[in-house]
């Protein structure tokens, strides 16, 4: 697997990842429209992608297999910077790929960007108490519990309750 941060081209690549794993993907996220699984989606949103990676706003990175497919994602999202730096980590693997370390590698690239490339301060992610697997990533990656928010995210279209998670960057401990 090569790790790398998206471009315009792959929005081909995200797209057949998205409806590939769509049913696999579906009690995990928000509920999506028929139009998000079609190219002109993705082409505009890579062109949002663009800019948000330029503003500092968001970095947006996948795991690609030799046939250069898409075998799983991670976003940095919602930066912010000033006093507070930080930013939410978001990921998903494909169906084919899951349970091979693949998903746990991904993110250390990503946090160690996060803490080394952005000097961030602080990496957020949240899981939905009945995602076990999500919550041991996060846990073996050294995400630690901060907290347990009701009807945070709306999640497959409903308001459901989520496990706050964050790392601190170890250079500020
Ligand atoms: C949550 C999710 C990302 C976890 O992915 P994952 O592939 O299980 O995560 P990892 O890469 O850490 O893999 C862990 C498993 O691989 C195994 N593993 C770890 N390193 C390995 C390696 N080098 N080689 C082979 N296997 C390895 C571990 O033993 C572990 O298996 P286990 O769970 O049976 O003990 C995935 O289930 C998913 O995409 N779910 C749907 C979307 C979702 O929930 N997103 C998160 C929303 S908060």
């Amino acid at each position: 697997m090569e790790f790398r941060k998206t471009a315009h081209a792959d929005a081909q690549r995200l797209l057949d990842f998205y409806v590939e794993n769509r049913t696999h993907l579906a009690l995990w996220e928000p509920e999506r429209s028929d139009r998000f699984y079609t190219l002109d989606y993705w082409q505009e949103q890579m062109q949002n992608r663009t800019a948000e990676m330029q503003e500092g706003r968001a970095v947006y990175f996948m795991a690609v297999d030799d046939r250069d497919n898409v075998g799983a994602v991670c976003n940095l999202t919602n930066i912010v910077r000033g006093v507070f730096q930080a930013g939410y980590m978001g990921y998903a693997v494909a169906k084919t790929y899951q349970g091979q370390g693949i998903m746990k590698a991904l993110c250390v690239h990503v946090v160690d960007y996060a803490f080394e490339e952005l000097q961030l301060n602080r990496v957020m992610s949240n899981y939905l108490p009945h995602n076990e697997r999500s919550g041991n990533l996060l846990k073996s990656l050294g995400f630690g519990q901060e907290g347990y928010a009701r009807r945070y995210l709306k999640i497959n279209g409903h308001w459901e309750d989520h496990i706050l998670t964050a790392k601190i960057n170890p250079a500020n401990l």
